[in-house]
């Protein structure tokens, strides 16, 4: 009794024993987070004209600051700022006039005319107006004062008792569950989760800061894009699950960052969170598979349809939800390209090697590439063309060769096909005909391989590949992830096993079967032999103007439903043979699939007519991705492709 009584003493006066996490406001119900660092402090001795403006029972008052311009600021500068402010961001709303601070990000000396500016003063409530000391104001009521670090214009928070301004994030619900947790900026180069929960408790919080603290500049070419992030990237200070409850408590807060997510955060990207993954980026189905957590909702159709895998909060949250901007998943065979054409959105596989993989959980260091998923092809392209550091940049031109493949990859039989899809596919592939200057080349890559492949290797390019992408995935899988993680798990838990979600599972098991540790160098040997044929008898061959000789295309989704409230069984072994999926990964080519169409379907959820996403695969030479980026954006430019909207349809 005395020894733990004891130690609640000791507690109690540690440093961290009571600790301030933030608060949730609300102003005209619209909810807002306060916390974190703060990241400059309001002299505000000078006056006690704020305490009106402060939210009750807190000790918190909005503020927006505002940069002048020019030299003389009046109501039109007043209300043209507002308007912009109103326009641009989502978490700036005129109850953050209440109270304002002017600066001069220019030092010049300038001179507020309030008169001008006191209507809209007056009509958002304004009860302070203070400015820096270098502006000038010829009538009273103004306060002069400072702040301990310059900030960028837009909405904030201050503390009443001690001046502290703290960023306003704006809570939004994640209704679609793409989220595993909201985070926002530790201050101290890392991360934490959001300490926030707002009303909706069905769906998480995701906080997101003002879009209108940042500027694009050479060094940050994606200030301010909001991102959400796969959870298999390790970020400091947070957790990973990997969509596993036990890696999540066996393993403590990270202490790296991954570099690839680090490059984005230099660049200026925003983190606002960690999303859902089938377990350990392999495949699965939502009645089977997601056993640990819940599978994210894909907002297409009537939004009961399997929003595939294994980025699955990436591709259902870029697809559900405006205020993110891209989102990052990994792809070892499909895991990126399977949700970017159920969600209908731009999303990649680069080339193998494109940017780095380390600290990010592995499903197979042969074959494992980070992706980028986003509505619009411009920022698609701008996010892959800043972020892939390890491949050419260099192309003047595009391709002049388009080589087609009429089948699809396999997901599909071609008498699904509808007629909406087959008019949306045609209509997209005269578009690119047109814009390449060149007429479709139909390729059969089985047949090519038979007739042009090594003369000492087997003509049955599904003999080739039988158990290669198995062999690879379970051995890496198992070996880095699956064994260490039964042993720390067993250390923990008195000599415990972990729950494994039946599909990785199954796959470590086939695995351990068929020993497949004995094949992994059968496998790369299969691999790199199939990678040199492409490039040279097979259809990535590089060029010196385009990068690559031609784009190589073939349809990827159909837009047929697949109800995720289906029962399926699990399946008992890693996939087999050859498919059209595969040849990125073993080419080590980079692919993007481009939403082309919808086709209709009777819901037997909604009782109408509902619209699924149609799809293309666009694949180019070995470390090619700039062009092939660059040539998705061209052809949204030129109307070929549009960016998409979130919710139920691509367009309406
Ligand atoms: C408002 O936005 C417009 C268009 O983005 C810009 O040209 C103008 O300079 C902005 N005005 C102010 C006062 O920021
Ligand atoms: C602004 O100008 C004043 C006077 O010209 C000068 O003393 C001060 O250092 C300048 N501040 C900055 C941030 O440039
Ligand atoms: C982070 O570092 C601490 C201290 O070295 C260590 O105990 C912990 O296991 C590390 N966390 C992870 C996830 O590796
Ligand atoms: C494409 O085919 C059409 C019809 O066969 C032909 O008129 C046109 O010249 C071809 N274009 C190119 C670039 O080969
Ligand atoms: C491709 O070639 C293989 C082998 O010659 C053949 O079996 C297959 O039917 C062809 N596929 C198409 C779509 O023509
Ligand atoms: C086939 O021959 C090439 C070139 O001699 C060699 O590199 C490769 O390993 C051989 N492949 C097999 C499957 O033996
Ligand atoms: C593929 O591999 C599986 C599992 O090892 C085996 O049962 C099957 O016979 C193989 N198929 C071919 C076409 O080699
Ligand atoms: C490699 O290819 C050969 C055919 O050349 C095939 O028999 C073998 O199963 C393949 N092995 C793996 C692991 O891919
Ligand atoms: C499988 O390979 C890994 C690494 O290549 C090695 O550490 C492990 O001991 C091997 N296991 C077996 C059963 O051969
Ligand atoms: C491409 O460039 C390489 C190296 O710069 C050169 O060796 C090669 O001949 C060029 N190929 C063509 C087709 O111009
Ligand atoms: C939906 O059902 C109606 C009535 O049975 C039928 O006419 C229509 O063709 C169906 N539409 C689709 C896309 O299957």
């Amino acid at each position: 009794m005395f020894r733990v009584g004891a130690l609640l003493f000791l507690f109690a006066f540690g440093s961290q024993a009571l600790v301030d996490r933030g608060k949730v406001v609300a102003l005209n119900n619209v909810n807002y987070y306060v916390g974190g660092t703060p990241v400059s402090r309001l002299d505000i001795s000078r006056t006690d004209s704020f305490q009106a403006a402060v939210i009750p029972d807190s000790d918190i008052f909005p503020l927006t600051v505002i940069n002048l311009g020019t030299s003389t600021f009046a109501g039109t500068q007043f209300r043209t700022h507002v308007a912009n402010f109103s326009s641009s961001d989502d978490v700036f709303q005129p109850e953050f006039l209440r109270t304002i601070y002017l600066q001069n990000e220019r030092n010049v000396t300038s001179s507020v005319d309030l008169a001008s500016c006191s209507p809209l003063l007056k009509q958002s409530g304004n009860h302070l107006l203070m400015t820096a000391k270098s502006i000038t104001s010829r009538l009273g009521g103004v306060v002069q004062t400072t702040l301990t670090e310059c900030l960028p214009h837009g909405p904030y928070f201050v503390s009443a008792k001690t001046g502290d301004i703290f960023k306003a994030y704006r809570l939004y619900h994640d209704e679609n569950l793409a989220f595993i947790q909201g985070t926002v900026d530790d201050g101290a180069n890392g991360f934490m989760s959001l300490p926030a929960v707002t009303e909706d408790v069905i769906a998480r919080s995701i906080a997101v800061p003002s879009r209108l603290y940042y500027t694009v500049t050479d060094d940050q070419p994606l200030a301010g894009l909001r991102f959400g992030l796969k959870d298999i990237y390790h970020v400091k200070g947070l957790r990973t699950s990997a969509g596993s409850r036990s890696y999540f408590y066996t393993y403590g807060p990270q202490n790296t960052t991954a570099p690839s997510v680090q490059q984005l955060l230099d660049q200026g990207a925003v983190l606002v969170g960690k999303m859902g993954t089938v377990q350990f980026a392999n495949a699965g189905s939502p009645t089977a598979d997601w056993v640990d957590l819940h599978c994210p909702f894909n907002p297409r159709g009537d939004g009961y349809q399997d929003p595939s895998g294994s980025s699955t909060g990436p591709g259902a949250g870029i697809a559900s939800y405006d205020w993110l901007d891209f989102s990052v998943g990994s792809d070892t065979g499909g895991s990126m390209r399977g949700p970017a054409g159920s969600q209908g959105v731009y999303g990649n596989r680069p080339s193998t090697g494109a940017i780095s993989m380390d600290h990010v959980v592995p499903l197979s260091n042969a074959l494992d590439t980070a992706g980028a998923f986003a509505r619009d092809a411009d920022i698609y392209a701008r996010v892959v063309q800043h972020w892939y550091t390890n491949t050419n940049a260099d192309y003047r031109d595009y391709p002049k060769r388009l080589e087609w493949v009429p089948q699809g990859s396999g997901y599909f039989s071609p008498s699904s096909l509808s007629s909406e899809a087959s008019t949306a596919i045609e209509n997209f592939l005269h578009g690119l005909e047109s814009f390449l200057g060149t007429n479709r080349t139909i390729v059969n890559v089985t047949q090519q391989w038979a007739e042009t492949r090594p003369s000492n290797t087997t003509a049955d390019i599904n003999e080739l590949f039988n158990t290669t992408y198995a062999v690879l995935t379970t051995v890496d899988q198992w070996n880095l992830v699956g064994k260490p993680l039964f042993a720390d798990y067993a250390a923990a838990h008195d000599g415990r096993t972990p729950f494994i979600n039946p599909n990785p599972l199954a796959r470590w098991q086939w695995g351990q079967e068929t020993n497949s540790n004995s094949s992994y160098g059968a496998a790369l040997h299969n691999m790199t032999m199939f990678r040199d044929w492409w490039q040279t008898s097979g259809f990535g061959a590089p060029d010196n103007t385009t990068c690559s000789e031609s784009i190589f295309a073939y349809i990827w989704d159909i837009g047929v439903p697949s109800y995720r409230n289906r029962y399926f069984i699990s399946t008992n072994s890693p996939p087999l043979g050859f498919d059209y999926w595969a040849i990125a990964g073993y080419a080590g080519a980079g692919e993007v699939i481009v939403p082309v169409g919808e086709s209709p379907y009777n819901s037997t959820i909604s009782g109408k007519t509902e619209y699924l996403p149609v799809s293309v695969a666009l694949q180019a030479a070995r470390g090619c991705d700039h062009m092939l980026a660059g040539l998705v954006r061209d052809l949204q430019a030129s109307g070929v492709l549009k960016a998409v909207n979130t919710g139920s349809r691509l367009w309406s």
